[in-house]
């Protein structure tokens, strides 16, 4: 009955999550929810400072929590990350894919370089993410993988024509990994966050984007970051989803809803 239920549907006690891009405004949210449910979160992101403030923050929570250097353009690097995450558990549980960056330009003044960056790190990372740790997950017995989308998964939005090929691929590789690891104990899924200002988006969102955000926006706001915890608790819940691979679950006010 009550907490009782939702703790066997939902809690991660004893399991442990791995979140690449744990130090960015959507992946700490993300972090935030797991430790409340219980988990142990091992922070991989790009700088020092970024992963130990986010640490910090964890660990005041209550949570455990260590953090382990990735650059997730380099398969050497996301195998190192697999093996210093070993280093603070015996196992991974949950790997979060939440790594990502963004560029707005011209079509015709695009440049390959930005087109290869944007690649490398919201695809390129994703498919070898989770081979790696899928690998792992299969080998010590299951795990839950999520990557994270966008509302480009679905539809191209004018100027960030990279950023959401590479979103519309990293939703097609989600259900394509999810079967191969589906009688292999592994769940692969994919959150798809509607408009939620961060980072990587801070120089495309100008105002007039912001209006038309808002006029395609059904809820009529951003999204709050904390907002993307319950659909990440749902996919890497052990009971509560444990039928549920290959999907995705868009989190955007209805924006994908929306015709206009
Ligand atoms: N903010 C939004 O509105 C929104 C909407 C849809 C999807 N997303 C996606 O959510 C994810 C998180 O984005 P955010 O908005 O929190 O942005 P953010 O810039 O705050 O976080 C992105 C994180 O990725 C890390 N990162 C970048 N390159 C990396 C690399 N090579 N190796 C390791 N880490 C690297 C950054 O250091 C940063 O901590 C991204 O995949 C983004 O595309 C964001």
């Amino acid at each position: 009955m009550g907490a009782d239920y939702l703790t066997q549907l939902f809690g991660l006690e004893g399991q442990t999550a791995v979140v690449i891009g744990g130090a960015g405004v959507l992946g700490g949210a993300l972090c935030r929810g797991l430790i409340q449910a219980g988990a142990r979160v091992i922070v991989a992101d790009l700088l020092e400072e970024p992963c130990q403030k986010r640490v910090e923050e964890l660990q005041k929570m209550g949570g455990q929590s260590s953090y382990v250097l990735v650059n997730a353009t380099s398969r050497e690097s996301i195998e190192s990350l697999l093996a210093g995450s070993l280093q603070h558990s015996d196992r991974i549980d949950i790997l979060v894919n939440c790594a990502g960056v963004n560029a707005g330009d011209d079509f015709l003044d695009a440049k390959d370089e930005d087109w290869d960056r944007i690649m490398a790190i919201n695809l390129r990372a994703v498919f070898q993410a989770c081979q790696i740790f899928g690998r792992h997950m299969i080998e010590a017995g299951g795990g839950k993988i999520v990557n994270i989308g966008s509302v480009t998964s679905h539809l191209p939005l004018s100027r960030v024509w990279a950023y959401s090929a590479s979103k519309a691929a990293v939703l097609n590789l989600t259900r394509n990994v999810a079967q191969e690891f589906a009688t292999r104990g592994v769940r692969v899924n994919a959150i798809c966050p509607g408009f939620f200002p961060a980072e990587q988006n801070r120089k495309v969102l100008t105002q007039e984007r912001i209006d038309n955000i808002m006029r395609g926006t059904p809820m009529k706001r951003f999204g709050e970051p904390e907002e993307l915890i319950g659909a990440l608790l749902l996919l890497v819940s052990p009971v509560g989803g444990q039928f549920i691979t290959g999907t995705h679950i868009n989190v955007d006010g209805g924006f994908t809803a929306a015709w206009f």
